[in-house]
């Protein structure tokens, strides 16, 4: 039997697994490392630790899985997006990185606007928002000069990863579409977007398909791992494209909601010129020549560890969600907006943060902790909303991470999405995604469809029910009107907050 690694770069832990030619899972392990937080807004790692925790997973799980090595054949990569990772000319890295979840940049957005207007979105698809790339870039180039002085490649996580494991540097289409620099329909870097911003084009790492083999491991890599040198490495993806194809949404007509540390609601899309005045995001798909549109919550997942971190500390999450069971849909009149670091979907808006309404004597842990589960999947049902006023059809949802491992969460999805509700077997999140490209890679499939068809399996489905449908969607109502009436208080606390830290 040979078998496959699939690495994820998450936000909070690095997941390794070791998959066969079935697609069943014989291995999976994950490491963490901390966030480096040093002003609210900011969001940064040290890539070192990216490099360090998965040089351990991997060292772990060879020495666990007790394998002749050859027998793992091929690897691939699934990661974090939009994070900056700058490199001097000797591939030193000269700062930490700056993550997707990082909101200083909204200065920076302005000025993209101002001095590209409507171009941006005709050449990204996409609208400046903080968390993207570009914008990092701008801000490194105003308030560190230096640094941006002594750049000489830009990398995003997976990407630097996958440098230091085989000493190749490039970067996929699928997370270049996250940089705010791709021309996505052509699928090349946008010389007009570098002229405006005077960033030379040599900082741009060459590009590569996601199921582009690019090399093989680093002797020295493959020694500390135990691994072979001769395992085949193949170029890997954003982690919103991993997790669509580890969910088989690779045809039109499928959809996915995902629940890490931030939510995701993807659609697959063939048409590149379908216009959605930049409400969601239009991505380069890991599958060749497709694409994906997606809505973001960005405090999804981490809405609720920094609630149980916050308020209930030595719980489990699965305590928490069995009590949260026990409130009612509403959570007995509680409203949760998850808007701890700001919003992208609907509402981009780096200064907007979360609220508790409705609260009551009568509340306990179990409604507070049902209003946050409600809230996220509230925010996610904002990008919802939005595919179907633009046509598409949203009657069945594939849902995959946190969100999918409790069945209450899964049936509040189904009643608020008012659409059935798969949850799959053994379900691994982007970190299948990427061992189905190194599969696909290897030639052990025609074709990602092919592979999914061996490796990806429907385990239940939620169906909405049509009482809980209504209630939902009349509180979903009231959730809505959150943002505009707490909008303007929150700007104002954003700023006196904001004047406070300076003094
Ligand atoms: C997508 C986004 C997040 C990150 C999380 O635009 O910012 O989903 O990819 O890793």
């Amino acid at each position: 039997m040979k078998y496959v690694v699939g690495v994820d770069l998450g936000t909070s832990s690095v997941k390794v697994l070791l998959v066969d030619q079935y697609g069943e899972v014989h291995y999976a392990v994950s490491k963490d490392y901390p966030l480096i937080q040093q002003k609210p807004g900011y969001s940064e790692q040290n890539p070192e630790d990216w490099v360090e925790q998965t040089i351990q997973a991997l060292k772990q799980l060879v020495n666990d899985a007790n394998l002749n090595k050859h027998d793992i054949a091929g690897i691939s990569f699934s990661g974090q997006m939009h994070g900056l990772v700058l490199l001097d000319e000797q591939n030193q890295v000269i700062r930490n990185a700056i993550l997707w979840n990082d909101t200083r940049t909204t200065p920076q957005c302005k000025k993209i606007d101002q001095q590209l207007g409507g171009k941006l979105l005709e050449i990204t698809k996409n609208p400046a928002l903080e968390g993207f790339t570009l914008p990092k870039i701008l801000w490194v180039k105003e308030n560190e000069p230096e640094i941006f002085e002594k750049t000489s490649v830009f990398l995003l996580p997976k990407d630097y990863l996958r440098y230091r494991l085989t000493g190749k540097i490039n970067m996929d289409y699928s997370d270049a579409a996250g940089t705010l620099i791709l021309d996505v329909v052509n699928k090349s870097w946008s010389n007009e977007i570098l002229r405006t911003f005077e960033i030379p084009s040599t900082i741009c790492p060459p590009l590569v398909e996601t199921e582009d083999f690019v090399g093989t491991l680093l002797p020295e890599i493959a020694e500390i791992t135990g691994l072979s040198s001769d395992v085949k490495v193949f170029a890997g993806g954003a982690d919103n494209a991993c997790g669509a194809i580890g969910a088989g949404i690779l045809s039109e007509g499928t959809a996915l909601c995902s629940i890490g540390t931030s939510g995701v609601f993807l659609s697959y899309e063939n048409d590149k010129n379908k216009n959605f005045g930049g409400k969601v995001h239009l991505f380069n798909h890991g599958q060749k020549n497709s694409y994906y549109t997606m809505g973001v919550t960005l405090a999804a997942g981490y809405s609720l560890t920094w609630f149980k971190e916050t308020f209930a500390k030595g719980q489990s999450f699965t305590a928490l969600l069995e009590d949260a069971a026990l409130s009612s849909i509403g959570a007995n009149g509680l409203i949760f907006t998850p808007f701890l670091v700001g919003e992208r979907t609907p509402y981009a808006d780096a200064k907007i943060r979360g609220t508790f309404t409705g609260i009551d004597g009568s509340h306990r842990m179990a409604d507070f902790t049902r209003a946050v589960i409600e809230g996220i999947v509230f925010s996610i049902n904002e990008s919802v909303e939005i595919f179907r006023n633009h046509g598409k059809n949203i009657d069945k949802v594939i849902s995959i991470g946190g969100g999918a491992k409790s069945e209450l969460w899964l049936q509040i999805q189904a009643d608020v999405f008012n659409a059935k509700v798969v949850k799959l077997q053994n379900e691994q999140g982007p970190g299948m995604g990427a061992a189905m490209i190194a599969a696909a890679g290897l030639g052990w499939f025609e074709s990602l469809k092919e592979c999914a068809q061996v490796f990806i399996k429907e385990d239940k489905v939620y169906e909405p029910k049509p009482e809980n449908v209504k209630r939902y969607k009349e509180f979903y109502q009231v959730y809505k009107d959150v943002y505009p009436h707490t909008v303007a208080i929150n700007h104002q606390l954003f700023d006196l907050r904001k004047g406070i830290e300076l003094e």
